[in-house]
């Protein structure tokens, strides 16, 4: 997939190998989960998304929720036999009810509370859900509110020339110092 990977950085060239990457960066994510996705128009956010959603064992089609803002799939139950075992089976057997993936773009948000409107809150850091934010520059505030407790990843794709693009994955925000985490 990757051209290049040290630590948590890594440069895809195409949207094959971002959607690659989302897939396996799925395979890390467990309920309660929220991924910012930083970068800008055209960067690959929804690409990295559609990635994640097949990682997840997504079927359906993913479609930009530029109009819905929010996006809910649910995740299919593992499968008995082994090898089609989806990767977030510790992730559905560790959880309650049904477990879930959410998209949420915000790029067409006029305010913070619409969001609350559609009932995101409902779904952001829940155990049995994980949850995928591009522009989440535009709902800073309402983040703030979503307490320690659920582990926040953040990623930023940067345009690196041509079809070049570099990914570049922070570690939980909970895991970093205060001052840092005002800061992003
Ligand atoms: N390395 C790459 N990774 C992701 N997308 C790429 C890459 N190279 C070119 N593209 C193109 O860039 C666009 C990314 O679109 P999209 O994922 O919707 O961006 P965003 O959601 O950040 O606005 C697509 O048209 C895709 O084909
Ligand atoms: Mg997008």
């Amino acid at each position: 997939m990757s051209t290049r990977q040290n630590n948590q950085k890594i440069i895809t060239k195409n949207e094959k190998e971002t959607f690659a990457f989302g897939a396996a960066l799925a395979r890390k994510l467990r309920g309660g989960d929220i991924l910012l996705l930083y970068g800008e128009l055209g960067a690959g956010k929804t690409a990295l998304v559609k990635g994640i959603a097949a990682g997840l064992g997504v079927k359906e089609k993913i479609t930009s929720p530029t109009f819905a803002l929010m996006n809910v799939y649910l995740l299919p139950p593992p499968s008995k036999s082994p090898s089609g075992r989806p990767p977030h089976q510790k992730f559905w057997c560790g959880g309650r009810g049904t477990q879930k993936f959410v998209h949420i773009d915000t790029y067409r948000l006029k305010n913070e509370h619409e969001l609350v409107e559609i009932g995101a809150l409902d779904y952001l850091g829940r155990p049995d859900t994980i949850c995928a934010i591009e522009w989440p520059e535009k709902i800073k505030e309402l983040l703030k509110n979503i307490g320690q407790g659920p582990k926040i990843i953040t990623v930023r794709i940067e345009y690196a020339g041509g079809n070049k693009r570099k990914i570049h994955i922070l570690p939980p925000l909970s895991s970093l110092p205060k001052q840092v985490r005002d800061r992003l």
